[in-house]
């Protein structure tokens, strides 16, 4: 979910309207969730609520119908559902004291049904399904003793478990919004006679670059020239200061009609980022800013790569690589799995993260488990500052800049780079690979930005291909090797953009069940390894293609320029430049990409904002 809060002074001179506020932030914290919105606001000695189910738009028609009072604090909250489905009674804010106070929330309580028991058995009336609404109830009875907003915040996160952001405001302290952080992401925006909270820097970025970051379990109390932190036991503590250098223009969406399309068209630019500045004069990789002790990177002995979503089939990718250049075994897990299974960890383990968002707490967590195993972490991630990378031993960051889409694709693609990166710094600390041998890779990866830029140039065949199979009810991908994940990824973008049933399968596997689903004009996608890649794995493919066929699909390849063997055997075939073997997955994603976002619009479907999903998704 995204939050946002706010505080300005009454008599506004140089601040601002607290709604303004928490509308833009909550415009720019909608890629968190968009179930439903909802903001409450204190002016005149009256808290306000407005909060509807359906995407921000929803909230402001209700906010246009029905206006609230100009007011100069306020909370926000855009929603992705847990607990009780996206209804408008649902919707936060939820109030407490007798409707004296507001409360919005980001992440599970999991001790809600015990204390609402405890709370409807002490007479307290619940509106909603949510675990909000006992938060809501609980700081309302701590207030009525304490008199105190901060105070009454403290005892109640004290009696809640889980993972939470909470924040509140009280018709009696107008003067004041009181935030709590256990386990969920919460920063601070400094302004001058403003101060501003949000579940990341884009909650407020339009107003100003200086932040405080907190600690797991700390309150914060924010005024409009003050900012006040403390513990859950009640003593003091200081704050992180840091300055956002972040280009809002970049959250925008340039001329394109979707963020996606725009973030697709970026991939060049995000793989050349991801490269930049990584390499010495002499072609040596320099990845000094992983903040970790090469001699202890040199002993891994076996690596574990953590993600979720997309960005595990990026460490799928990883696999391939890293294994073939340093000779390290490399298994790749479901974060949300991986603490569950008694995994076998020592101090020579390193364990990878993959995180766009740096937030997901399937993925946070089981880095945090790893570590506690006595592993070495390192996190790959996209947003600086974000808790995976700053709870890591070291990091690699993506500089693919801010990717608003739900469905990732340039950050995939910087991934898989960044990844590489890695890989080949780990061979050349180990000596596994010659210098030569590195600098022809380097020199290969640093082609590919020109030659995914070629693929975006001519991707109107494959945007034809989508408008003309929009109705088609399902789509099949195959690949193998590296080819195997981006199948994996094709058929994953399809399903979150177009709704529509799409299976990825490593094409050697199709002959012990999945060919059972191929019937006459069932469509499946090819991608193609190199001609020139491990022996016969080409001719293996080609017969994969020419298998389903023979029971009548229709074959799309994704193949590499000039392989014309899949002509004969393929309805379409789209080509990709050619580049070294294992590099392919920068190229291969492409076009699926295209076809994927393509294929949602022409069914009139949002692109960015898929229904059900959040981009980042911060409960477990
Ligand atoms: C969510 C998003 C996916 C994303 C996954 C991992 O489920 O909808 O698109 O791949 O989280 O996100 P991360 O930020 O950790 O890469």
């Amino acid at each position: 979910c995204g939050i946002v809060g706010y505080i300005g002074l009454p008599e506004k001179t140089s601040t601002h309207s607290a709604l303004d506020v928490l509308l833009e932030g909550l415009r720019r914290l909608e890629y968190r969730g968009y179930d439903s919105a909802g903001v409450a606001t204190v002016a005149d000695g009256v808290i306000e609520g407005r909060k509807k189910s359906g995407k921000l738009a929803n909230l402001v028609a209700e906010i246009e119908a029905a206006p609230l009072r100009e007011a100069s604090l306020g909370i926000g909250h855009t929603r992705w559902a847990t607990h009780g489905g996206p209804t408008d009674q649902n919707a936060h804010p939820h109030f407490g004291d007798q409707g004296r106070l507001a409360v919005i929330h980001n992440g599970i309580i999991e001790n809600f049904a015990e204390l609402k028991q405890k709370l409807l058995a002490a007479g307290e009336v619940f509106e909603s399904e949510t675990d909000t609404e006992v938060a809501a109830k609980l700081i309302g009875r701590y207030y009525r003793n304490a008199g105190d907003l901060t105070e009454a915040m403290r005892l109640a996160s004290n009696e809640l478990e889980g993972a939470f952001t909470l924040l509140a405001v009280h018709v009696d302290q107008p003067d004041r919004v009181v935030a709590s952080r256990r386990n969920s992401p919460l920063v601070v925006g400094l302004g001058e006679g403003e101060n501003f909270l949000g579940s990341d820097v884009s909650g407020f970025i339009d107003f100003t670059r200086e932040a405080v970051e907190l600690e797991q379990d700390q309150i914060v109390t924010i005024t409009t020239d003050d900012v006040a932190i403390i513990n859950f036991d009640g003593t003091p503590a200081e704050g992180k200061r840091f300055h956002i250098d972040w280009d809002a223009s970049a959250a925008e969406k340039g001329g394109y009609d979707s963020f996606m399309e725009k973030e697709i068209n970026e991939q060049p630019k995000a793989v050349e980022d991801t490269l930049l500045g990584r390499t010495d004069a002499s072609g040596q990789l320099t990845l000094d800013e992983l903040r970790i002790d090469p001699e202890e990177l040199k002993n891994t002995s076996k690596i574990i790569v953590l993600a979720c979503g997309t960005a595990a089939y990026a460490g799928h990718v990883a696999k391939y690589a890293i294994e073939h250049w340093c000779r390290i075994p490399v298994e790749v897990e479901l974060a949300h799995e991986f603490r569950y299974r008694d995994p076998i960890i020592d101090e020579n383990t390193l364990v990878v993260s993959i995180s766009q968002s740096g937030e997901t707490m399937d993925t946070l967590m089981a880095v945090r488990y790893a570590k506690e195993q006595g592993a070495r972490t390192l996190s790959i991630c996209n947003t600086n500052g974000s808790t995976i990378p700053r709870e890591s031993d070291a990091v690699l960051y993506l500089h693919a800049g801010p990717e608003i889409a739900v469905a990732s694709t340039k950050a995939f693609l910087a991934m898989i780079a960044a990844s590489y990166l890695l890989g080949l710094y780990l061979a050349q600390l180990r000596g596994q690979l010659f210098r030569e041998e590195i600098k022809d890779i380097l020199a290969d990866l640093h082609k590919i930005p020109a030659k995914i830029q070629k693929i975006l140039d001519s991707s109107e065949d494959i945007k034809a291909l989508a408008r003309a199979m929009k109705d088609t009810p399902s789509v099949l991908f195959l690949g193998r090797h590296v080819g195997f994940p981006v199948a994996l990824e094709g058929a994953l973008k399809l399903k979150e953009l177009a709704y529509i049933h799409a299976e990825g399968f490593a094409a050697g596997e199709l002959k012990h069940g999945p060919i059972a689903l191929i019937e006459q004009d069932q469509p499946v996608f090819v991608v193609v390894p190199s001609p020139r890649g491990r022996d016969s794995l080409h001719s293996k493919v080609v017969s994969n293609i020419q298998e389903v066929r023979a029971r009548g699909a229709k074959t799309i390849t994704v193949a590499e320029a000039g392989d014309d063997a899949v002509r004969e055997f393929s309805e379409t075939v789209f080509f990709v430049p050619e580049t070294s073997p294992l590099l392919m997955p920068l190229l291969t994603t492409v076009p699926l990409q295209i076809f994927a976002c393509a294929l949602a619009a022409e069914k009139g479907y949002d692109v960015d904002q898929p229904r059900n999903l959040a981009k980042s998704v911060t409960v477990e």
